[in-house]
């Protein structure tokens, strides 16, 4: 039975980018024996218009039913003043829960092709290659008891930040076995020196660290680790975190490859299921406009090759062929110097041109 890739382009740049990423799923299927279904749906914005609801039932069903989703963006400043679970992001947030999408991949990588885009001096990113595992189904994100009430006659907000014992080995495991693929070394960053939760969190890696003894672990603190990534970028291989310090973290890492437009990531769960999607968001401001970079798309499609349908040398195809694309000097505007820029649709075409060249290449041999 064909495997099905559930597309889901959300709001904003998300369907111009999505459609990029389809075309190329399309030539997988027709010239590389890729034999996968593809079907879409709404979700965020788009869905909440046609039916009131971010994630309608129906849709969590099929993603559900999926080896794997492509999801473009959500969110907008339309949807913002809605009540929290009508909005966009509430929709992202359900559906890595209900498919416990608890390990989130997010590499920083600096194209080389790329290097004058990032705000640090070129010698402290050149052939940046960090990865940040963030928990992504726990944490304050999650906790329980949330909400803001009146209390001696003034509101009270409040949120809270729980990790079990359970959690916590997960996604260390997750991240110890990605560090093994790489140069293995794991940094874990927590706030032990105030949180009681990042006290465990410490003490569970400690103990699932002695299962990798391959792995050279440390710790850091997540002020102290901010400052780093801006200071010593290259000191890190594989960062593991909680939820919130990962958001925050990630953005920062991205920032750092100064293509923010480039960036793939995968959320996974214990079955290699897997949710791909570009970590740029909706960028309202440029949607419609064929401005938006569709390379964050593309290479989230090959991690999904490669994480979740198995297909690594597809990925490799992939990868490589994007890699050409920049070679040949072709930039949309976000990576452009000057104002010679091309279009989302021609970004995505001179990928597939790429990957035909390649193909036929290699039938020539
Ligand atoms: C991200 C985003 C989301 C998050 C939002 C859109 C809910 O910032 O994926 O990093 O905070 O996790
Ligand atoms: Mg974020």
């Amino acid at each position: 039975m064909a495997r099905t890739i559930l597309l889901l382009p959300g709001d904003g740049i998300g369907p111009e980018v999505i459609s990029e990423a389809e075309k190329i799923l399309a030539v997988f299927n027709q010239d590389f024996d890729l034999d996968v279904q593809v079907e879409s749906a709404d979700i965020g914005g788009a869905a909440y218009e046609k039916d009131g609801n971010p994630l309608p039932e129906e849709v969590l069903a099929a993603a559900k039913e999926s080896s794997a989703i492509l999801l473009g963006a959500v969110g907008g400043p339309q949807w913002e003043t809605l009540e929290r679970h009508l909005r966009p992001e509430a929709a992202l947030l359900k559906l890595r829960a209900e498919l416990d999408l608890f390990s989130n991949l997010r590499p920083a990588i600096l194209f080389s092709q790329l290097a004058d885009s990032s705000s640090l001096k070129p010698e402290l990113v050149r052939d940046l290659d960090i990865m940040i595992v963030r928990e992504l189904t726990g944490g304050i994100y999650f906790g329980q008891p949330r909400g803001v009430e009146t209390r001696g006659g003034e509101r009270v907000g409040f949120n809270t930040l729980v990790y079990s014992e359970s959690e916590i080995s997960r996604i260390a495991h997750s991240a110890f076995k990605i560090a093994q693929a790489r140069k293995k070394r794991l940094c874990s960053v927590d706030k032990a020196n105030v949180l009681e939760v990042s006290g465990l969190w410490r003490d569970v890696v400690e103990s699932v660290a002695t299962a990798y003894p391959d792995i050279e672990l440390s710790h850091m603190y997540v002020d102290n680790a901010a400052m780093q990534l801006i200071r010593a970028p290259k000191q890190f291989d594989v960062i593991v975190t909680g939820n919130m310090f990962g958001d925050i973290l990630s953005d920062c890492a991205a920032m750092l490859t100064g293509s923010i437009g480039m960036l793939p990531s995968a959320s996974l769960n214990e079955s290699a299921q897997g949710l791909y999607e570009p970590v740029h968001g909706s960028a309202p401001d440029i949607a419609g406009h064929g401005r938006a970079n569709p390379l964050a798309a593309i290479l989230s499609l090959s991690m999904m090759l490669r994480y979740s349908l198995a297909e690594s040398d597809l990925a490799d195809r992939l990868d490589q062929a994007v890699g050409h694309v920049l070679d040949s000097g072709l930039r949309t505007a976000d990576i452009a110097w000057d104002n010679q820029y091309c279009t989302t649709a021609q970004m995505g075409d001179a990928v597939i041109e790429q990957l035909r060249t390649n193909l036929n290449d290699v039938k020539e041999i």
